[in-house]
Parts: C-alpha cells; sequence; structure tokens
C-alpha cells in the first residue's frame, strides 16, 4: 500500500513503513524505514530539524541552514554539496560531474514496473497469491481515502529532472506488501542534444539515520561460497563486489545490516540484494554525522556507459526488506519473496525431483553400460531422475577440449542421445543434461570456424581459465549460434532437466562488436546472456533448469527468475555444506538450493562422513545423489532406500517449509539447528549438526520455533543406521558379540549390519517446545553405552520430526 499526504510518500508492506518526503528545494529527505507506524497527517515529527545550520558545511538553495551532507536522502546528486558516496557518476554535456536532479512529478499505479520488459533484465514479478484477508481489511479502512490505491503490488515512479538540462532520472519503487519487500530501481534518460556519460549508476541508495550496524556478507571463493562474515561498521566506506563477470563465489549480492542488539532472532535488520547476475557493487558508508548510506548496483569497475540524444538507461532493480525479528525475519521475507515473485514457470512452488549425477561418479570416464547400470540402481534406490554430466558431447575426454560444439558423441554414449534417453526412460528414471553454453574450448570446431566468437582483447592472447575461453555473448551471432545450438539438442530427445553450468571467470573483456564503448562490454555479456536464457526456457518451460556454476559461482536473483534451483556448491562434503548452505539461507530458500549425497571421504576435502550424516545435511535444500550408486554395500543400500522414502514422505516440507536458523553454527563453529515449519503449523523437522564431538560438553537442547503454543505436538528422533566400524576397538563393548577390529569379520558384519541409534519421544505444547524446548538423551561420552546413549562423534547430526497430535 502506497499512500500520498501532501508532500509525503509512504509505503507499506504488511510490516513495514517507508517514508520519504518533498523538501521545498525539490529534494526527497527520507523520514522512516523501519518498524510500520501509523502517523497523523502531521509527518513532521519525522523530519530533520536544522535551524542554524553546520559549520563548514555547503548549504543548498535558499534555506542556508539546509546542507545537503546532513540529511537523510533518497538519491544524492553530486558537487552540490553532500560528499557522501555518490550513487551516480555522469559527465555531463559541458564535460562536468556535477548534477543537480530535483523533484518534477509522481505517478502511482497497481502492478510492478510498467517498463519492466523493456529493460532486458530479469524483474519480481506479480504473483498469485497476495490479496489475501489482510490486504482487504486495510482496503476496507483506506476506502475513504481518494488517494489510497490498494494492491497486492503497487509502484510508485518520482520523477527528478536536472536543474540545468533536460536529463530525468526516475527513482521506482515497487512495494510486494505481503512478503514485506520494497524494490527499487532507476531509469535515466537524456533528452538533451549532446551525449552524457554514466561512470557509475546505482539501482538504489538508502540513509538510515544513525550508525551501530554489523554488516553481514557472504564472501567465498570455490567451494567455499556465501560463508557468513559480520564486519562492525565505523566511519568510513565499506565495500562487497564482484569483477569477474559473474554475481561470483567471491561475494554474493546479498548484504544484511544487523542492528546493535539484533540477534539471529529478534532486533532490528536490513536486506538487500540485486536481481543481477554480473559484477555488483554494494557500498555502505558511515559519515561524519553518524549516518548511514547504504547502496547497490551494477559495478563501476571498467563501466562506462555512452547515452547519446534521446537514450535511456535502466539499472537492475534491488530488492530491499526490513525486519525486527532478527537476521531470521529478513531471511522470511526474502525466502517468501522469492517463492511468489521471483521463481516462475512451470517448475515454481513444484516439489523437485530426487536426482541422480553422474559426475564424481565417472566424471568423464562412462560408457553407455556405465550409465546404465547407475540408472538401474538409482531407479532401485527410489531415485527419478538420472542427470547425465559433462563428457558427452564432441571429443570431450577432460576439459581441455569440445565446449562449443553440442554434438553428441555417439559412440561414447552407444548411440544417439535419443536412444540413451529412452533407456533410461524405460528403466523408469526422467532425464536430464548438463551444458557449459558460454564456454568455447580453443580445441573445438567451433574454434576452428570462429575464433572471433571468443572473447579475447586484439593482438593479446587471451588468458584461459579451466582450460577455456567465453564466448563473446555481446555479439548478436554468437547468442544465435548458442541458442540454436542447444534448441538442437534439447529438441532431439526426452530431456526434463538441464544443468547449465558456467565453469570460469570472465578476463580481457572486450567486444569487436562494441568499438570505442568498451566500457558497456560487462553489462552487455550479461544483457546478452539474458536474452539466450529468456529464450531457451521460453521454448523449453517443461524443462527443469538448474543454473551452475563451478557450483556456486552465480547464485543470484537474476538467475533464479530464469532456473528455479542452483548448485549450491562443487563441494559436497557434508561438514562444509553446513556452513556453505547455512549462508545461503540467508538470502535464499531451501527449494533453490540442491544438496546431494555424495561419495566418502569426500571428492574435495578427502573427510570421511557417515552416510547418514551427509543425508541429513542434504534433506535441508532439494536432494540428489552424486556417487557410484552401483558401487554400495548392501547395508548402504538399504540406508539409502530409507533416506529416499523418508525424503519423499517430506519432501514439500523440506523444500517449501519455513526455515529457521535455531542455533547458527558459525556460533560457537560446533553446533547448528535447523528447522522447517509447515504452513499449518502442522509438522516440522529440525536438524541437530555436531561439527567435533567433544565429551562432556553439556546438555543438548532442542528448540522447535513458530508452531502453535496451545496445541499438542508429538516428537521422535529420526532413527538412523551406526556402523559398527565407528566404535573401533570397543566394538566387542557395545555390540554382543566378539569380533576382532578391522578384522575380515568386521568388514563383513558391517557390509549387512548397522547398529540403530537411540529413540526418543515427547509429547508437549508447543510454547514449551519453543521455550525451554528438550533437553535431549545424553550424548556419548566415553563411560559407557547403552540403547539410550546418543552415538554422535565427529560431524554427526539427527533429525527430529515433530507432528501435530
Ligand atoms: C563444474 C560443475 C560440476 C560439474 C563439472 C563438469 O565444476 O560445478 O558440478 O558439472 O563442472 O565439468
Amino acid at each position: 500500500m502506497i499512500t500520498v499526504t501532501d508532500k509525503v510518500f509512504h509505503i507499506q508492506t504488511k510490516a513495514t513503513s517507508y517514508i520519504f518526503r518533498i523538501l521545498e528545494e525539490g529534494y526527497l529527505e527520507n523520514l522512516h524505514y523501519g518498524n510500520k507506524i501509523r502517523v497523523t497527517d502531521d509527518y513532521s515529527p519525522l523530519y530533520e530539524k536544522h535551524s542554524t545550520g553546520y559549520g563548514m558545511e555547503v548549504s543548498y538553495g535558499q534555506d542556508k541552514t539546509l546542507t545537503l551532507d546532513n540529511i537523510c536522502l533518497e538519491y544524492s546528486s553530486s558537487g552540490v554539496g553532500d560528499y557522501r558516496h555518490e550513487p551516480m557518476e555522469l559527465k555531463m554535456p559541458e564535460g562536468s560531474y556535477s548534477n543537480d536532479f530535483i523533484y518534477k512529478g509522481y505517478e502511482l499505479y497497481e502492478g510492478i514496473y510498467k517498463e519492466s520488459e523493456k529493460t532486458h533484465m530479469p524483474y519480481a514479478m506479480e504473483g498469485e497469491d497476495q490479496v489475501k484477508g489482510e490486504i482487504k481489511e486495510e482496503k476496507e479502512k483506506h476506502k475513504r481515502n481518494k488517494e489510497y490505491i490498494d494492491a497486492s503490488v503497487e509502484t510508485l515512479e518520482i520523477t527528478l529532472v536536472d536543474s540545468l538540462y533536460h536529463i530525468e532520472l526516475v527513482l521506482i519503487y515497487t512495494c510486494f506488501y505481503s512478503s514485506n519487500i520494497i524494490t527499487r530501481r532507476v531509469k535515466l534518460s537524456n533528452n538533451t542534444k549532446e551525449s552524457i556519460v554514466i561512470n557509475k549508476i546505482m539501482s538504489m541508495q538508502l540513509d538510515l539515520p544513525d550508525s551501530n550496524y554489523t554488516v553481514n556478507t557472504f564472501d567465498g571463493l570455490w567451494a567455499r561460497e556465501r560463508h557468513r562474515n559480520e564486519t562492525k561498521l565505523h566511519s568510513g566506506i565499506y565495500v562487497n563486489d564482484s569483477t569477474t563477470g559473474a554475481s561470483s563465489n567471491r561475494h554474493n549480492p546479498l548484504i544484511i545490516l544487523a542492528g546493535e542488539d539484533a540477534t539471529e532472532h529478534t532486533g532490528s535488520c536490513y536486506g538487500m540484494n540485486l536481481i543481477y547476475s554480473g559484477n555488483h557493487y554494494e557500498a555502505i558508508e558511515v559519515s561524519g554525522y553518524h549516518k548511514t548510506r547504504l547502496m547497490t548496483g551494477i559495478s563501476p569497475y571498467h563501466f562506462q556507459w555512452e547515452l547519446k540524444e534521446g537514450d535511456r538507461f535502466y539499472s537492475p532493480e534491488a530488492v530491499l526488506t526490513y525486519s525486527f525479528k532478527g537476521k531470521n525475519g529478513v531471511s522470511h521475507n526474502f525466502h517468501h519473496f522469492i517463492q511468489e515473485h521471483i521463481v516462475r514457470g512451470e517448475w515454481a512452488k513444484k516439489e523437485r525431483p530426487i536426482l541422480i549425477n553422474n559426475w564424481e561418479a565417472t566424471y568423464f570416464k562412462f560408457n553407455e553400460s556405465k550409465l546404465l547400470k547407475i540408472a538401474k540402481s538409482a531407479k532401485e534406490l527410489g531415485i527419478e531422475l538420472f542427470v547425465l554430466d559433462d563428457g558427452w558431447f564432441g571429443q570431450r575426454e577432460d576439459d581441455t577440449t569440445s565446449l562449443g560444439d553440442w554434438v553428441v558423441n555417439e559412440k561414447k554414449l552407444g548411440g544417439s542421445l535419443n536412444n540413451l534417453v529412452n533407456k533410461i526412460n524405460k528403466i523408469g528414471l526422467s532425464f536430464g543434461l548438463w551444458f557449459e553454453p558460454e564456454m568455447i574450448s580453443e580445441m573445438s570446431d567451433l574454434y576452428k570456424i570462429h575464433p572471433e566468437y571468443a572473447i579475447k582483447v586484439p593482438n593479446r592472447t587471451p588468458r584461459l581459465g579451466r582450460n577455456q575461453l567465453v564466448l563473446d555473448f555481446t555479439k548478436k551471432e554468437v547468442r544465435d549460434y548458442v541458442i540454436d545450438a542447444i534448441s538442437s539438442v534439447l529438441s532431439s530427445a526426452n530431456i526434463e532437466y538441464v544443468k547449465w553450468d558456467m565453469n570460469r571467470h570472465i578476463s580481457d573483456g572486450y567486444s569487436g562488436e562494441l568499438k570505442e564503448r568498451q566500457g558497456e562490454f560487462y553489462h552487455r555479456y550479461i544483457l546478452g546472456l539474458y536474452e539466450v536464457l529468456e529464450v531457451i526456457t521460453k521454448r523449453f518451460p517443461h524443462i527443469l533448469f538448474e543454473s551452475c556454476s563451478s557450483g556456486g559461482n552465480r547464485f543470484d536473483l537474476g538467475m533464479l527468475v530464469y532456473m528455479p534451483q542452483v548448485w549450491t556448491s562443487d563441494n559436497t562434503d557434508a561438514n562444509e555444506r553446513v556452513t556453505i548452505q547455512e549462508g545461503t539461507t540467508y538470502g535464499y530458500p531451501l527449494s533453490t538450493m540442491t544438496a546431494h549425497v555424495s561419495a566418502s571421504p569426500n571428492h574435495q576435502t578427502l573427510r570421511s562422513t557417515s552416510l547418514e550424516t551427509r543425508f541429513q545435511v542434504a534433506c535441508f535444500g532439494v536432494l540428489g545423489y552424486e556417487l557410484d550408486v552401483t558401487k554400495l554395500s548392501m547395508a548402504e543400500k538399504k540406508i539409502v532406500k530409507e533416506q529416499i522414502e523418508f525424503y519423499k514422505k517430506h519432501r514439500k516440507l523440506f523444500q517449501y517449509g519455513q526455515f529457521d536458523r535455531v542455533k547458527e553454527i558459525r556460533k560457537d563453529r560446533n553446533t547448528a539447528i535447523y528447522q522447517v515449519v509447515d504452513e499449518e503449523k502442522s509438522e516440522a523437522i529440525s536438524l541437530l549438526y555436531k561439527r567435533l564431538a567433544t565429551p562432556n560438553s553439556g546438555i543438548d537442547r532442542l528448540r522447535v520455533l513458530h508452531l502453535t503454543t496451545d496445541q499438542q505436538y508429538e516428537i521422535s528422533v529420526r532413527k538412523q543406521k551406526i556402523s559398527i566400524k565407528q566404535f573401533g576397538s570397543l566394538v566387542n563393548q557395545v555390540t554382543p558379540i566378539k569380533i576382532k577390529e578391522e578384522g575380515i569379520l568386521q568388514a563383513t558384519i558391517d557390509q549387512i549390519y548397522n547398529l540403530e541409534s537411540e529413540d526418543e519421544r515427547y509429547q508437549l505444547f508447543g510454547d514449551m517446545l519453543a521455550e525451554p524446548g528438550i533437553k535431549i538423551k545424553q550424548e556419548f561420552t566415553g563411560v559407557g553405552y547403552n540403547e539410550d546413549t546418543r552415538v554422535m562423534g565427529d560431524f554427526s547430526s539427527r533429525l527430529y520430526i515433530v507432528k501435530k497430535r
């Protein structure tokens, strides 16, 4: 709901208020962003008061006490006395960098921004489930206010114009009421006769009147994505950005600003993200006046955009949220928004299949018979989708060749792709295929014919990444080639899933196409990519697309508009996954994160973890298996079968339930508790994860949040299998049989027999489950074992199932 009272704009979501006003001088002052507040017609308590001005400052306009340097602004101009970090740097017609954008008018309407399509970038869509009871109630209350427009989604456009030139800047706000999200972006139009140059243009600026914040960023590298880091802000500028050509595994565009007393569950927190997959930039500045300025947008790195007469530039859409329920509150808002307004198409809100991927099972070394054996075993275990990963095309036997040659290697597959797919379908599995469409190998037929398709600077030898070059997606002929090549494979067989990979950073940024406008290269690459994704995903609407970039190098809202799920990380080690998946949940729901059970010792860390922990960690995401299932022992097969049955039974809850970090691993770096609860609050599942065993470390308390307080629930632990090997030389103390440790008998028994974990059940009310929770059974502490002992060890876990009585 957006209201306009005199010169004040009030954007209200279900639980937040965003208020700004037009100053006499035409600038926009931000009055409040935070909790939803009721205001009489008098907004003056929120105005910043200035009766004498400040020493050393430059004043603006007639009012000599007004200095733009110490006021919360909606979008600052340059060279007019605001010395904070600016959201936009323009080279104006006369060659200066000074501009002065003042208020001209506004437009308010239902629905999303009307020029969304024209931006040629992904954007948040309207969604269906918005007009719910609460909004209708608001409508009733405000019926008599003629400026009130009620809509599930509303957009406010504020037009500013430079005081000297006909250059227009439109600030666009879209209110997603029930998600507690406000999106922001800008459009800049040059209506002068001369060209202007954009060196930097942010999608939004948010000024907050105080500065006691900690910024949470989600950083890493390959196989170590989105580890949460906290940095206490102090005077100066903190930058979170990417320059690799993708949103990157280094710094995700997601930012959470936590207030002084904020925790996971309580306190004021702001969240910010960007619907964009290329180089991004987030800056947070604490000024001398102890105000905080946040901004996000396309990175100014190697960026320059010429705006000729009549041209306009659209920024990507930025996403903003606020919650007083701590970081979990911010995550709830983001998760709701992504499910309702970002992920779209036939697979949105649909339960995702459990897949088997052959990558870590075979790498490049497979043939038809091996693939069919894996598929048969997978089917027996209950798996639903078979994914053929890298190595099925051209001459690709390792990562040095064939990218770009999307022609099936029939020798390797024992016939056509259609033939293989039919056989897989006959086994009872659907079929999915891996592609890396943005790349070209120097050793490829495509490169022989079209070396100019690769990105490189003239007369320089381009740098390789994973032995490959990147295709120049700024060129139409390259995009057309890729669309045709991929489409022809996809139409050649019954393909129901695609893994769209991108395995290197961009270097040597240059395109012959752009001539002297090379500053447009990185953004045009992304616009080119979006065009290709738009065509292919529209052409094949039934296919479930999974985005991947060496794992989670491009886990962002832009990709999620086209592809409903993302390969979270190439790191499949359960212990590493806890940190990676936990970090990811701050901004993204479980339905977007894919998680596979892989072999132990793990291929990225060489760490050994139990099959049950690998599964239970992967349950908190979209489950898959990525190991040679033909090599599982009888006992392991039994376990996996039960795991899959269990996941299927609770799949909707795991993928679409409300997720909470009850205790984050980052806190003591050893224990994590996560939970999912269904919408009706009739079912919940909690994961307890322990990194290292520490005897006598105290009790473990399990709290399950957000259930109905006066409702009775039953809670029980998921029984899991414990390998007798875990007991080492204690084996004869804990089992009735006497066997030799590491002997043949022990190995044989381990293949067919496992111990059962402890049983534990209670009945209690929802309020007691939330606080104080349950003191769960004693953990193994080295002095004895019986059936009530919770045998954990390193990298161990339990799942607790809560059901309404
Ligand atoms: C990337 C992906 C992996 C796998 C390989 C294949 O690294 O992230 O999952 O598909 O490429 O080359």
